[in-house]
């Protein structure tokens, strides 16, 4: 049995003890959060567990194994170093830092500590995604393809739109795509940009557009805004030169059998024909999140090899910053890490 505390009980925190609940091989044994709040809410859903406002006592506990991080991501970096510096493993939440030089003095630490620093880029372990994925690697959709996502929605109005802290969402919300085009497409190039501020009470950059080159030759047109006060919209499709695929079913009919078990996305040819593709769900908790809790555990126990590492996940941050730098001025700019 591995034993498993939390650093930061929020949001993201109780999300992943949900996920980790369900997996059999762990147990939840301790959480630690600044706020007594948050505090108070993991010890009731886990009264077993032993509880820290502060985390290094947490960190002190022969009892616990291994360490998921989800406090702001501005702390990410030097929460998830104390975690490897006290010799446990750590699955520290996306975006892997706030900036890239923090992610580098992740990975150092690392590698200084001989840990496993896994980052939560839960889409990697999507099946909705990975299905995507499956899809692009047929060859199906042809080569090159654009990839359009497009987000508005009522953001957050806290942390996550502090500039150091957060970042806002064109580095928060659209970390996970950027992560994902870069297992989809490879290395990226160059990324051409431009940003709004509508709120300009907050430090952060609420929306922006951007689109990024890969060497490959794909694109991914992205453009997120956490502005709109009410309501919402996403667009979400791939356009390759055989063909496309678009998130969900449209109008097409889904089996009834496979209601709350299966997902889907459709597939277009250059005909017009249309085809269902499809994926696991799960009924409570993200598939996503309980594989990704699985893989965690399975490196732990030297059993796999992980899929997100530090220097996989700092690609996400590196096009993150690029975008957020080159969308001040409209410009464009080279993505390095
Ligand atoms: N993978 C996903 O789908 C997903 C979704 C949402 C958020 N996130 C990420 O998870 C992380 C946390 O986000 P959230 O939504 O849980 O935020 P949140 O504000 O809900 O929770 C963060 C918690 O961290 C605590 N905290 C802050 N500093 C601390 C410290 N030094 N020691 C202990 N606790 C501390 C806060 O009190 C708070 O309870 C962020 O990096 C965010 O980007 C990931």
């Amino acid at each position: 049995m591995i034993n498993i505390g939390f650093i930061g009980t929020g949001g993201m925190g109780t999300y992943q003890s949900m996920a980790f609940n369900e997996v059999k091989s762990c147990r939840i044994v301790a959480g630690a959060d600044l706020s007594d709040k948050a505090r108070a809410r993991f010890k009731k859903s886990y009264p077993n567990t032993t509880t820290y406002a502060n985390y290094h006592d947490l960190l002190r506990s022969d009892d616990v194994d291994g360490v998921v991080v989800a406090v702001p991501t501005g702390h990410h970096k030097s929460v998830a170093i104390d975690v490897l510096r006290a010799g446990k493993p750590v699955l520290c939440e996306k975006p892997m830092a706030r900036t890239v030089a923090q992610c580098r003095q992740m990975i150092e630490a690392a590698k200084r500590y001989k840990g496993l620093l896994m980052i939560a880029h839960c889409r990697r372990y999507d099946p909705e995604w990975g299905a995507i994925a499956k899809v692009v690697q047929s060859g199906r959709l042809g080569s090159p393809i654009l990839w359009r996502h497009v987000l508005a929605c009522v953001g957050p109005r806290n942390w996550f739109m502090d500039d150091k802290l957060g970042g806002g969402p064109l580095i928060d919300g659209a970390v996970h795509t950027y992560d994902y085009a870069n297992y989809m497409f490879g290395k990226p190039d160059t990324v051409l940009s431009s940003s709004i501020k509508l709120n300009r009470k907050l430090t952060a950059t609420d929306t922006g557009s951007a689109v990024v080159r890969y060497k490959s030759g794909n694109q991914l047109m992205i453009s997120w805004s956490w502005a709109v006060t009410s309501g919402g919209q996403q667009v979400f499709d791939l356009i390759g030169s055989r063909g496309g695929l678009s998130a969900g079913p449209g109008d097409l009919k889904t089996p009834k059998a496979e209601k709350g078990r299966y997902g889907y996305h459709t597939v277009h040819d250059l005909k017009g024909n249309r085809r269902l593709v499809k994926f696991r769900v799960h009924p409570r908790v993200g598939l996503m999140y309980i594989n990704q809790a699985k893989h965690f555990l399975a490196c732990m126990q030297g059993k796999a090899k992980c899929e997100t590492p530090g220097n996989v996940a700092i690609g996400g941050v590196a096009v993150a910053e690029a975008i957020l730098k080159a969308g001040k001025t409209g410009s464009a700019r080279k993505v390095t890490w």
